[in-house]
């Protein structure tokens, strides 16, 4: 099942039909909001607003664990994280489209990991028999893989998707990731330029690295709402980046209705078996 994590809203539309609203206990805390459960041509999707209706939560107190594994106690095994970014690369431009396939992580205060050694905890409702529950009840410590970690055939889906519907976009991005809730400076921007980022967000890290670790597949697609510090003439705001999300919200509906209804049936990635040889 597929689960979309993106901004509130995106599920008032029309084609999407809403089942339920579910919430989801975690023995990682509570998740954002509640679950939104609906079904796209007979196909169940599920929603959840990353920050929680009404913008509750700032970047860096996101509970991203529990976002994660609420998902998972749903059913979703495929994600696709819809965010904003600010430009880094001089290609981009406000409002543009892009596909990332790789990250920096200069984030600083987040859990990152479900998987604590002695300190891990189990979650006694999901009864799962995989690799996910017997590490976490063995308490094993585990380092997954990320070399690649965005899935390659959702990134083609994709794309596909973005192509047939006539939007540009730029793939195969490197998106860094900083702590926030600060904006960044003009020289860590010119840093992370020279470092290989095309674009600069809040939210991508520790997510993508969580939904990789409950072997799910991974697709981001990120909306510059703004060009990054420094960059960009003038000061930013939080409002130009309302803004610009605002302005391509029927556009992101558009592109996500079209992605739900065309997923691949079959995955040959590596996604799904990230945790296999990957526990001490
Ligand atoms: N920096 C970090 N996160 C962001 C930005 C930015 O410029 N724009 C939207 N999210």
């Amino acid at each position: 099942m597929l689960g979309v994590i993106g901004g509130s809203g995106l599920y008032e539309v029309d084609g999407v039909e809403v089942l339920e609203e579910v919430e989801v206990k975690t023995p990682w805390g509570e998740p954002s909001d509640k679950y939104i459960l609906t079904q796209i041509e007979g196909k169940k999707v599920v929603f959840l607003p990353r920050h929680g209706r009404g913008h509750k939560f700032p970047p860096h107190l996101i509970n991203f664990r529990a976002n994660l594994w609420g998902f998972r106690k749903l059913g979703v095994n495929k994600i696709l994280s819809v965010s904003a970014v600010g430009g880094i690369n001089p290609l981009l431009k406000a409002g543009d489209f892009v596909l990332s396939n790789q990250f920096l992580d200069f984030t600083k205060s987040r859990q990152s990991t479900f998987y604590e050694g002695i300190y891990s905890k189990f979650d006694e409702e999901d009864t799962k028999n995989d690799l996910v529950n017997q590490y976490l009840k063995d308490k094993r410590v585990v380092h997954i893989d990320v070399s690649e970690p965005f899935c390659p055939q959702l990134q083609k889906s994709l794309q596909n998707t973005l192509g047939k519907l006539g939007y540009n976009y730029l793939s195969n991005a490197t998106y860094a990731a900083t702590e926030g809730p600060r904006l960044e400076t003009a020289a860590e921007i010119k840093a992370l330029s020279t470092l290989g980022a095309d674009i600069v967000g809040m939210t991508l890290v520790p997510e993508i690295v969580l939904a990789r670790e409950l072997a799910m597949h991974f697709v981001s697609l990120s909306v510059v709402t703004n060009l990054a510090a420094g960059i960009s003439k003038d000061r930013l705001t939080s409002d130009e980046v309302i803004e610009m999300m605002k302005q391509r919200n029927e556009d992101l509906k558009e592109v996500i209705l079209d992605f739900a209804k065309n997923l691949p049936d079959t995955y040959s990635c590596e996604c799904e078996k990230v945790l296999e040889g990957a526990a001490i």
